[in-house]
């Protein structure tokens, strides 16, 4: 596998660079980011908005793996965990796609894909960025934990390096990239609370598994939950 090329394309406005990203990706190779420094219209799952004012880091990058897998979405939950590291800011994952410190969500993966073109893997993380009032208690950014502004191309250019390394870890060994991923899991061993549709139940985390799956434990019966349209509170 070759490693990805780190073309970037940068914007000043933007309605969702995951869009933008889709509208590019049959033209551009494999690698290509997009980056704004804001987007009137960021998306999480299921057409949730997601806050994007100046200041955060909104990217989106174009793969074109083989196939459209879920566990993609950790190759970015854990490169934003190394680049938190780095930072000095412990964190980890909320399976499948956020990465929370403490109790508070920091970021996001969103994974968009088009069987045989292409995966977009979008990553939204609190840098610089004020959060609006109904997000504060429930999510946190670099520079409210740091207490300093952060250099916001310094946090691109390591995302992109994680990035890179954990793709390559994901083309070659994916069961080593679940090994890492199962190591800064945090809900493992808790009781989460599982929302689906109308309905939820709650349980203990187990362990994900090597699709990426959640087993869970549901009053002593082991049960799989697949990404997608689950939410999951740890409780
Ligand atoms: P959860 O249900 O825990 O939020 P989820 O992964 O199921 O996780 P998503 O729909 O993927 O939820 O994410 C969108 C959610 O993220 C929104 O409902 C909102 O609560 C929250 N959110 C939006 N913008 C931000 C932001 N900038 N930082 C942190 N959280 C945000
Ligand atoms: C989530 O937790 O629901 C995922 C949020 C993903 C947000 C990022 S910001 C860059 C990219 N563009 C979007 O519209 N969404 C993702």
């Amino acid at each position: 596998m070759e490693k990805l090329k780190p073309r970037i394309i940068r914007l000043d406005e933007v309605d969702s660079t995951n869009e933008y990203a889709k509208g590019i990706a049959p033209d551009v190779p494999e690698g290509t980011v997009v980056v704004a420094r804001r987007q009137t219209s960021g998306r999480g799952r299921r057409g949730r908005s997601w806050a994007s004012p100046e200041g955060g880091l909104w990217m989106s990058v174009v793969l074109k793996p083989k196939k459209v897998d879920p566990r993609l979405v950790f190759t970015g939950a854990l490169a934003v965990v190394d680049v938190l590291d780095e930072f000095g800011i412990r964190s980890g994952i909320k399976w499948p796609n956020d990465v929370w410190v403490d109790r508070k969500k920091i970021a996001g993966v969103l994974t968009e894909g088009k069987a045989g073109q292409y995966v977009i893997l979008g990553i939204g993380l609190n840098v610089n960025n004020p959060l609006p009032a109904e997000l504060r208690e429930t999510a946190t950014s670099m520079i409210y934990l740091i207490g300093a502004k952060v250099p916001l191309d310094k946090v691109l250019e390591r995302l992109v390096f994680h990035l890179n390394a954990w793709y390559r870890l994901y083309r070659a060994r994916p069961d080593l990239l679940m090994v890492k991923v199962r190591e800064r899991t945090f809900i493992l061993g808790r009781i989460v609370e599982v929302s689906q549709d109308e309905s939820s139940f709650v349980g203990r985390a187990v362990d994900v598994l090597d699709d990426g799956s959640l087993l869970l434990d549901v009053n002593g019966e082991l049960r799989r939950v697949v990404h997608g349209d689950v939410s999951l509170r740890p409780l």
